[in-house]
This record gives structure tokens, C-alpha cells and sequence, in this order.
């Protein structure tokens, strides 16, 4: 029950992505929030205030103009009676009316009467979001300190279109929502952490790739959790479905050669955390054109030639953060790879898992690690990464001391 007793003012606006905002309601008010609607007109034709009603279990607020609604609390106390504004789906046109500071219809009022902190979830076409005036509004929100979850890369619901426009999904949400509304304590404050997260895709021609199982799930939760803790942090992602985390600088990669640039760039740092999973090959010579198919030949053999070794290079660099944690993935004699690593890679921790496909680690929402560091061997519990994150934030900065 984490959002125990907070009163989240949700306002959907009119997008395709409005149906998933009830199984949203749902998810906080499952984790002990209270939940008042608001829903444009636009909203309604997607889904109707009865299902929104029957599933917050209060009024749905629709009408600007409503004589009953402003007796009763009236849009100004609707904007300032709540903990959060949670705007999801939000439309391009909603953003566009919060941008430019418009009040013509109850969504818009409440966004510019409130003073409580805002988190919009975009969801549109990837065209409505990559269009100019959609990046200018954009910036203008985040400037004005709009907190953003998403959207997300994926198939929209329109039939054969992909791209960034996808809402958020609701436990991504409902994530942002708790990280914003959990101040706690900062015992990270004034440090500035490097977090890798991820696969690597390595080229083998410009259509094909070699890659991995890794979700980014562990390494992107870690990076919220030392946020939450105060930490500066920046997040170098490689190739993820899932949302860049709250309150992060995230910076998409491909390769571990990018990655090795983007963590280098980072430099200095306080903290490394080297969650992602890099290929430890790549294709020497990718080509540059499609590697056709040859009628009665075998394949050409792959060659491939090792990648940079981020963790050694950061446990060894002449900037070397003060606290270093590597992982390490491993299907057998998990605790043994485990401790050769921390000698060879200069690092304070290793966090080591067994991601075996029996274990369900690899892509799934739950981790059992080993923390393996010169003061011996702590083994955790089967928890979930979200728990995994925390704990071992925590562990940093009492490490940091
Ligand atoms: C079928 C359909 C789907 C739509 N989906 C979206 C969407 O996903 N995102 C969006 O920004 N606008 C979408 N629109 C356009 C909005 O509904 C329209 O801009 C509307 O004026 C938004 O009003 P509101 O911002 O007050 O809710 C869609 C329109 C239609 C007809």
C-alpha cells in the first residue's frame, strides 16, 4: 500500500490509450490511493463516466460549467485537493492547451488553477508527437517542472503503425506516481551516479543483429531508487521497451561502443552501476549493405572480435567512480564467476544472479542476487527488481557512508 491515504485528481483526456486509464484506476486505487476523475469531452467518446465511476467508486468530473459540481467542490479546490494531477492518457491538443496556458474546458482549467505537482502520460500517433509544435509544447511543460512518464516506443493501436506515442502502461505509471510522491530521505544528495541498462544490439548488416535476453527492468529501476535517494543520475539505456525512469538523464545507445562513449562522457561520477548485459562480441566488419542470400551457397561464417569491457574500463579508469558495481549474469557457478570478476574488473560490488531460463531473472520482474564484495558473501531473497533496486541504493549509500 504504498500510495496509503494519497488523493491522485487523474484527468483523461480523448485518445485511444483512454481504456487503459481504467485498468490505471485500478492499479492505485489497489495500492491505497484515492482517485478523483476528470475527463474532457473528447474522453467520453472513448470510454464512458459510467465505467470510470463504477471503477474510482466517486463522481467523474467532466463539466467546466456544472452548476451541481462547482457547489460542490468547484474546479479550483478540484485542482488544489489532491496530492498529484495525473494526466493519461494526455492528448497532443491537451498539452498544447497546458503549453499555452488556455482554461476554455474543465481539464485545462484544473492543470493551470493547480498547484500540486503534475505528471502527464502522452499517448498519440508517432507523427502528432514528433510534429513541431508537439516538441515545442513539450518543452514549454518541461520547463514549467511538467513531470513526463513516456510515451513509449511500440505498436500503436492503429493498425500497422509503430513508433513513440504509445502510452505508458499502467505499472509504469503507477511506478512514476510513487516515486513522486515519496520524497524520503536523500542520503545520495550532491552524488552523481552512472547507471548502464539493457542489451547491446551489435550489427551484423544494416537489418540484422546479434543481441540478448535483458530487459533493462533491474538496471532502470536501480536508477530511480538512487534518484529517489538524492543521486544525480544518468541512465545509459541500450535497446528497451520500457519507459525512461522519473527523475533520471537517460541516453539511448545501441552498441557497446556507444555505450563505452556515453559512460565515458559521463565522467567523473561518484557511483557506476553496470547493469546492462553488453555483448561481449560484435560482428568484425558488419557490412554495410543487406548480406543476401546466395542460392546453393552456405552461409557466410560470422567472425566476430571481442567489444570494450565497460566495467574493466570504469574500474580501472583514472576517473574511476568512488563506488564501482558491476553484475554479473551467469547460468552456472554463479558465485565464483561472480568473485573472479570483482578482483579482474576493479569493482566494490558484484552483484551476481543466475539467469539460467529456469530462474525466469532474464525479462522477468523478479531477481535473486548474490552480492558478493571483499567483506564476503549476502545473499538476498527472491524479490521483486523494484525491491532489488532499493536495497542495493540503499546499500551504496551506506557503503558511501
Ligand atoms: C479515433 C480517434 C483517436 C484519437 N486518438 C488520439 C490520441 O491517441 N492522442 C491524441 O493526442 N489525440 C487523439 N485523437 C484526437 C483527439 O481526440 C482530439 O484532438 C480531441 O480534440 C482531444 O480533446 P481533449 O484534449 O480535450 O481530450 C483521436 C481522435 C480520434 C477520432
Amino acid at each position: 500500500m504504498d500510495l496509503a491515504g494519497k488523493r491522485i485528481l487523474l484527468i483523461i483526456s480523448g485518445g485511444i490509450a483512454a481504456y487503459k486509464s481504467l485498468d490505471l484506476i485500478r492499479r492505485l486505487r489497489e495500492r491505497g490511493a484515492e482517485v478523483r476523475p476528470v475527463m474532457s469531452r473528447a474522453a467520453q467518446e472513448f470510454i464512458t463516466p459510467l465505467a470510470v465511476g463504477a471503477l474510482s467508486s466517486g463522481h467523474v468530473y467532466t463539466d467546466l460549467f456544472s452548476r451541481e459540481d462547482e457547489q460542490d467542490v468547484g474546479h479550483i479546490r478540484l485542482a488544489r485537493d489532491c496530492d498529484l494531477v495525473l494526466v493519461a492518457p494526455a492528448t497532443a491538443d491537451l498539452m498544447a492547451k497546458m503549453s499555452h496556458g488556455l482554461a476554455d474546458d474543465l481539464p485545462s482549467a484544473v492543470l493551470l488553477a493547480t498547484d500540486r505537482p503534475v505528471l502527464v502520460a502522452p499517448a498519440m500517433n508517432p507523427k502528432m508527437w514528433d510534429a513541431a509544435p508537439t516538441r515545442r509544447n513539450v518543452a514549454t511543460l518541461q520547463q514549467d517542472c511538467i513531470h513526463f512518464i513516456g510515451p513509449m516506443k511500440g505498436e500503436m493501436a492503429e493498425s500497422g503503425e509503430a513508433g513513440t506515442g504509445r502510452m505508458a502502461e499502467p505499472l509504469e505509471i503507477v511506478a512514476a506516481v510513487t516515486a513522486l510522491l515519496s520524497p524520503g530521505e536523500k542520503p545520495l544528495a550532491g552524488k552523481k551516479a552512472i547507471v548502464t541498462s539493457g542489451p547491446t544490439h551489435e550489427p551484423i548488416d544494416p537489418v540484422r543483429y546479434i543481441a540478448n535476453r535483458s530487459s533493462g527492468k533491474q538496471g532502470h529501476a536501480i536508477a530511480a531508487a538512487l534518484a529517489k535517494l538524492g543521486a544525480e543520475v544518468t541512465l545509459i539505456s541500450g535497446p528497451v521497451v520500457i519507459a525512461d525512469p522519473i527523475g533520471v538523464t537517460t541516453t539511448h545507445v545501441e552498441t557497446a561502443d556507444q555505450m563505452l562513449h556515453a559512460v565515458l562522457n559521463s565522467l567523473p561520477a561518484d557511483i557506476a552501476v553496470m547493469v546492462a548485459a553488453v555483448a561481449d562480441w560484435r560482428v568484425a566488419g558488419s557490412s554495410d549493405q543487406k548480406i543476401k542470400k546466395q542460392p546453393g551457397e552456405p552461409p557466410a561464417p560470422l567472425q566476430l572480435t571481442e567489444n570494450p569491457d565497460i566495467l574493466k574500463t570504469i574500474g580501472h579508469h583514472a576517473l574511476r567512480p568512488r563506488f564501482v558495481v558491476g553484475f554479473a549474469a551467469e547460468t552456472q557457478n554463479v558465485e565464483q564467476n561472480g568473485r573472479r570478476k570483482l578482483e579482474a574488473k576493479g569493482a566494490d560490488i558484484i552483484v551476481a544472479n543466475d539467469v539460467s531460463p529456469a530462474t525466469g531473472i532474464m525479462g522477468g520482474d523478479r531477481n535473486r542476487v548474490k552480492i558478493i564484495s571483499s567483506s564476503g558473501l549476502e545473499e538476498w531473497p527472491d524479490l521483486g527488481k523494484d525491491e532489488v533496486a532499493e536495497k542495493l541504493a540503499h546499500e551504496i549509500a551506506r557503503r558511501l557512508g
